[in-house]
């Protein structure tokens, strides 16, 4: 199974990237073949049109859509940023469709603060349901952020790494679940 991770900050001094890096080393320790896709490596444009139908695709939106399209299964790692996900994460999802829909994704939110990213994570999960795809029911929610990794990037937070886990855990099983079951003909490209 191949699993991307889309990264939703390009910040200075971000750290919700931390938790995508944890993700990828714990998932890949668990033998999948885990794409961190960070839009800081390869900035979008402002969207103006979905990648397939605009004539001259920027290089940067195909090599995003080839990545994203050949991903069986995916985890959104966003910011709380003013009650929601952040932009860069919803830029990134408006270029896409086919890409996300009837994929199984999970959402993981990230704040500095004690409700770790709450309303963004309800907010993105209800964004996954109109990409067509499946959000697992439960997501990972990352309180006071700026405590939970040491400086090797090693989790000193001991709630952090047990949601962490059971958040694998139950992505794995539904990753794998909805991504090898056999969809009937007539359920294709139904939103
Ligand atoms: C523009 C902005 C808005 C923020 N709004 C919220 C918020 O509504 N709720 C919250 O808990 N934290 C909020 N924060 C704190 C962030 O969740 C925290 O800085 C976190 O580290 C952001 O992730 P990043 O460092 O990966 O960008 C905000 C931070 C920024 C930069």
């Amino acid at each position: 199974m191949r699993i991307v991770i889309l990264a939703g900050s390009i910040r200075k001094n971000r750290k919700s990237i931390q938790v995508c890096r944890y993700l990828e080393k714990q998932l890949s320790g668990r033998g999948v073949e885990i794409d961190l896709v960070d839009p800081l490596d390869d900035p979008l444009p402002i969207f103006d049109d979905f990648a397939d139908e605009n004539p001259v695709v920027h290089k940067a939106v195909q090599k995003m859509e080839n990545r994203l399209g050949i991903a069986d299964a995916m985890v959104f790692v966003t910011p709380e940023y003013n009650g929601s996900f952040s932009g860069v994460l919803k830029n990134t999802l408006d270029y896409f469709w086919n890409e996300f829909s009837g994929k199984p994704i999970g959402v993981a939110a990230v704040s500095a603060g004690k409700m770790g990213g709450i309303n963004a994570s309800v907010q993105l999960q209800h964004v996954v349901l109109s990409l067509g795809a499946y959000p697992l029911p439960v997501k990972l929610l990352v309180r006071r952020v700026d405590h939970v990794f040491d400086d090797n990037l090693n989790p000193v937070d001991e709630e952090f790494v047990r949601n962490a886990d059971k958040f694998i855990d139950q992505f794995l099983w539904f990753a794998n679940a909805v991504s090898t079951a056999k969809k009937p003909k007539k359920y294709e490209n139904v939103s």
